[in-house]
């Protein structure tokens, strides 16, 4: 048996979100472990800022995952440069509170398009790399999906969405492809999210339920830290299909 050190040395991993909070972590701790990253969101400026403080080989793709060719020009982007892809991380997301009588198809669309459309047409452009890889493919969702705060209809329907979609690719990709999903608890403060600081948890977790078992607004490190370990084929080869909250026990 292997040491119990992740080790990403030498793959080619491909992160979206990666300008932000989790996904930059996760390309930091991936990096850290010997990973080659193609980092990819909208915005070129903190993809930059990122790929200059990693100590790896990173590829940077500026790309609308709402956009149909998205998943391609990534992979693309990727293989062109490192020549191979071991790994997805889908840890972009598009978040959006409103009341559902507030709401409109475009809400829905628009989060269903980059909150799974997005990451299963990245995972299908990859499927013949990651097959020739034996690679892997984590989704970054919520440990929400299931609950029912208010104003949040469209975006946990989605949230759900992909991790149905999660079980059901490890089932049909395996044995070649393992698929699993990290599911982080409200953190507090989100660029994109309107529910901030621990008051901004205190009232999620007010609409929900009891609360968690430990007050931690700074889970971000360990949803990384679990990624890396799920992308590991030496540490977690034998897991896949698993949906695992990363939340401090919220909303138990
Ligand atoms: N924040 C929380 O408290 C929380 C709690 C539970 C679960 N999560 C999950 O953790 C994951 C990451 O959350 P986060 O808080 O790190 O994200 P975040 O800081 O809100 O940033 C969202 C990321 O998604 C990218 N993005 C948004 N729309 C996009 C689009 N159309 N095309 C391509 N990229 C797009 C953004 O980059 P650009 O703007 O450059 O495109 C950004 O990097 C999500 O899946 C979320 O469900 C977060």
């Amino acid at each position: 048996m292997k040491g119990h050190v992740v080790s990403l040395a030498g793959k080619s991993v491909i992160v979206t979100g990666a300008g932000s909070r989790i996904g930059a972590r996760v390309a930091e701790c991936a990096a850290r472990s010997g990973a080659h990253l193609t980092l990819t969101g909208r915005r070129a400026a903190p993809l930059q800022v990122l790929a200059e403080r990693l100590g790896t080989p990173v590829h940077r793709v500026c790309a609308d995952l709402a956009a149909p060719d998205a998943g391609e020009r990534i992979v693309m982007a990727a293989v062109d440069r490192f020549g191979r892809v071991d790994a997805v991380v889908n840890s972009a997301w598009l978040a959006g509170i409103a009341p559902f009588d507030a709401s409109d198809p475009a809400m829905f669309d628009g989060m269903f398009a980059v909150n799974v459309r997005g990451p299963a047409e990245l995972v299908r452009c990859a499927l013949p790399w990651l097959r020739a890889e034996r690679g892997a493919v984590v989704n970054v969702t919520s440990s929400g999906a299931g609950t029912a705060p208010a104003g949040r209809s469209f975006h946990l329907a989605s949230t759900a969405a992909l991790n149905s979609l999660t079980r059901s690719l490890a089932r049909e990709l395996a044995p070649d492809v393992r698929v699993n999903a990290v599911l982080p608890g409200p953190k507090g403060v989100g660029r994109t999210g309107r529910v901030t600081g621990l008051d901004g948890v205190r009232h999620l977790r007010g609409t929900v339920g009891p609360g968690a078992a430990h007050d931690r607004s700074g889970a971000v490190d360990a949803v990384a830290r679990l990624v890396c370990f799920l992308l590991d084929p030496e540490q977690s080869g034998w897991i896949t299909g698993t949906l695992i909250p990363v939340d401090g026990g919220w909303p138990a």
